[in-house]
């Protein structure tokens, strides 16, 4: 009894300590919305806000997928924990002391393994610093890191350790403390060896540098190798269930909040650059650790500023790496500025001989927005005077704009680019039209693999044998950590909305007159289903282009075209009575195709107003007093157009082609 009213009593401590948004700002990027804030939901798949966090009241909600609860809901269902874990994790971020007891013995085999893991790379981690502060064995690398200048303090703040050099020290040490061999290994902290089953641990004589999630738990270990050492110089922790490389942003667990204070990240290669800059003071710094960029980790950087510095190593290989890089930054939406250090040093190298206000000052005078960085990278290899290569550094430099999903920013990229170069903008955007083009099929087929993913999900592949004792079948996945790399279960869309496809067909079937009208009628916004609004962009983006928007121009295409194709024209000829219905009311429809068109318009801006009308009155539910009267307004506005456009014949409601502008 004794125990609960501890329990309860620090429940309420740490509630009243935790900020719900900033909690949940480490996963989602809100936007204030009246006394609400709004953002992408993190637990399912969407392209618009439905997921909704009200500090007032201390919860969230997602209207999408109806995840919700408190603070306390939130960290447990992010991180994969249960309950005394999550009050663990928020104790410690708000420095909240909470004794130590054993972890809650209801929860689940899922949840139960993700801890044990989270335990046993905590168990390491403490370890190898330890190993690191005080063996003999760790001499050497004693003497490494001081000559690397990094501090005691700094050692100690970064977890820095070391791994001894011998087959299974951390294996033997780990299991006479009690540590499950299973989390060890589910850690991936050791191994087992092919031939005769022998337990190794994973690292040996290296530098231990703990990587942490945004909210400071130890989620994998990066291993620098000694000198004289063998194989790779870094040995990075595997996949595991709480570890996902392509996710992991190196360093966020201190920077995010001094990114928000900056209001820019600077991401740069290495560990060492990192914990380097940020001694000397520098402390928006992160990295990607040992991985090119990845969309995901542009996204979650995105969610604490906008801006993004870039700053590689200044050799061949981290200047790729960094154009490589920029490309994702940009198509995640951030705004990119590059710097160039001088000739062969890295920021490690940089801010210990000069000192951070030397790396400030050169940022200031030397960090150039990407199109200036391209054109003097292009100078300084001689490329800029020639009008060959010339040509192809426009190009490539038109890839990167194409990337840019914000209009407003790429025609005044285009505007820059116009100035640096002289060429027209008619080429500029002629050229460009092409290239995004090609980034919009590449993003329908990264669409369409996660789609598949998620079908196959659904369809619920045979779990891998080694895994179905922490199978939980009532939970759908649901207890898997967001941010662990483990499927989520989202929903999955099965039935298309008919308006939405007769559209499709129309314009296709009828080619540039009608793609025209129905241009001039709706926008892509009014689809709801995601990849028949990327197929109605693409017939768009023919039209522009003076493609013929055939059926064999679609059916040659990447995923998801030839899909969508077959579910726009074949499933309505289906042998059943249904289809044959369908057909001889689309053949007779058609002949008028216009007028088919303006009934399906008609239908489609129904439901274009219903899903904006759900959308207020769900902003309604969150919104402080003064807020509601406007959006009662405004329902009241969109049901009144809704009515009109209801009671209306599709004739009246619009122009006939030969009356359109
Ligand atoms: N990296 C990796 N695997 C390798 C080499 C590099 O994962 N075999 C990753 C590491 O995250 C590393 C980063 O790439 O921090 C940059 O590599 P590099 O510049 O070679 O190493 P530094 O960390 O800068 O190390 P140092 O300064 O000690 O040379
Ligand atoms: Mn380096």
């Amino acid at each position: 009894m004794a125990q609960t009213r501890i329990t309860d009593h620090k429940k309420e401590e740490i509630r009243d300590a935790a900020d719900i948004v900033d909690v949940v700002s480490d996963y989602v990027k809100l936007k204030k919305a009246g006394g609400a804030f709004t953002g992408l939901c993190p637990f399912h798949n969407e392209r618009t806000p439905s997921f909704y966090v009200t500090p007032r009241l201390g919860i969230f909600k997602c209207f999408g997928c109806g995840e919700g609860g408190d603070v306390f809901n939130f960290v447990m269902k992010m991180e994969g924990v249960g309950f005394v874990e999550a009050m663990r994790s928020l104790a410690g971020r708000y420095n909240i002391e909470l004794p130590e007891e054993e972890s809650s013995e209801s929860a689940d085999a899922q949840t139960q393994l993700v801890e044990g893991i989270y335990h046993a790379l905590r168990f390491a981690g403490v370890y190898y610093h330890q190993t690191l502060a005080a063996e003999d064995s760790a001499a050497a690398a004693r003497d490494y890191i001081g000559r690397r200048g990094l501090t005691a303090a700094t050692t100690r703040k970064w977890g820095v350790g070391y791994a001894p050099d011998a087959f299974d020290a951390f294996y033997k040490h780990a299991l006479s403390s009690g540590i499950n061999e299973t989390y060890l290994h589910e850690a991936g902290l050791i191994k087992y060896s092919e031939q005769n089953q022998q337990v190794y641990d994973t690292f040996r004589g290296r530098l231990m540098f703990p990587i942490f999630s945004p909210s400071g738990k130890v989620i994998g270990f990066g291993g620098r190798i000694m000198e004289g050492g063998k194989g790779p110089k870094y040995i990075n922790s595997p996949q595991t269930k709480v570890y996902n490389k392509s996710e992991v942003i190196y360093g966020i667990h201190m920077a995010r909040n001094e990114i928000r204070k900056h209001d820019q990240s600077i991401l740069v290669e290495g560990y060492m650059d990192v914990i380097s800059l940020w001694q000397h003071g520098v402390t928006n710094v992160v990295a990607t650790s040992g991985t090119s960029i990845t969309p995901e980790q542009m996204r979650r950087l995105a969610n604490y500023s906008p801006n993004l510095l870039m700053v590689y190593d200044a050799d061949n290989a981290g200047q790729n790496a960094m154009l490589r890089g920029l490309d994702v930054a940009l198509q995640a939406g951030l705004h990119v500025r590059l710097m160039h250090l001088p000739d062969g040093e890295d920021p490690d190298s940089f801010v210990q001989q000069f000192g951070a206000e030397s790396f400030i000052n050169y940022t200031r005078k030397e960090a150039k927005d990407f199109i200036s960085f391209m054109v003097q990278h292009a100078e300084d290899k001689g490329e800029w005077d020639d009008p060959m290569s010339r040509k192809q550094v426009v190009s490539r430099i038109l890839a990167s704009i194409a990337r840019v999903s914000d209009q407003v920013l790429r025609e005044t990229l285009i505007g820059h680019l116009r100035k640096m170069t002289g060429i027209g903008e008619r080429a500029l955007y002629a050229e460009l039209g092409s290239l995004a083009a090609a980034v919009r099929q590449e993003e329908a087929r990264a669409i369409d693999r996660e789609r598949r993913a998620q079908q196959r999900e659904m369809q619920g592949g045979a779990p891998h044998p080694a895994e179905g004792q922490f199978q939980n079948p009532g939970s759908g996945g649901a207890s898997a950590p967001a941010g662990a790399g483990v499927p989520r279960t989202r929903p999955v869309q099965v039935r298309r909305p008919a308006a939405e496809k007769e559209i499709i067909r129309l314009m296709i079937e009828h080619g540039d007159g009608m793609i025209y009208y129905v241009g001039n009628l709706i926008g892509p916004d009014y689809f709801t289903d995601p990849e028949l609004r990327q197929f109605y962009e693409a017939i768009t983006a023919c039209y522009e282009q003076e493609i013929p928007a055939t059926i064999e121009h679609f059916t040659a295409m990447e995923p998801p075209f030839p899909r969508l194709v077959s579910e726009v024209f074949i499933e309505q000829f289906a042998v059943s009575e249904v289809g044959n219905a369908k057909r001889s009311r689309s053949i007779l429809r058609d002949t008028d195709p216009y007028a088919t068109a303006r009934g399906a318009v008609k239908s489609l801006a129904l439901q274009y107003l219903s899903q904006q009308i759900e959308q207020v009155n769900q902003q309604l539910s969150y919104a402080g007093e003064d807020e509601r009267s406007e959006l009662y307004r405004s329902i009241t506005e969109l049901r009144k157009t809704r009515l009109q456009i209801e009671k209306s014949h599709a004739d009246a409601l619009y122009p006939a082609p030969d009356e359109m502008p």
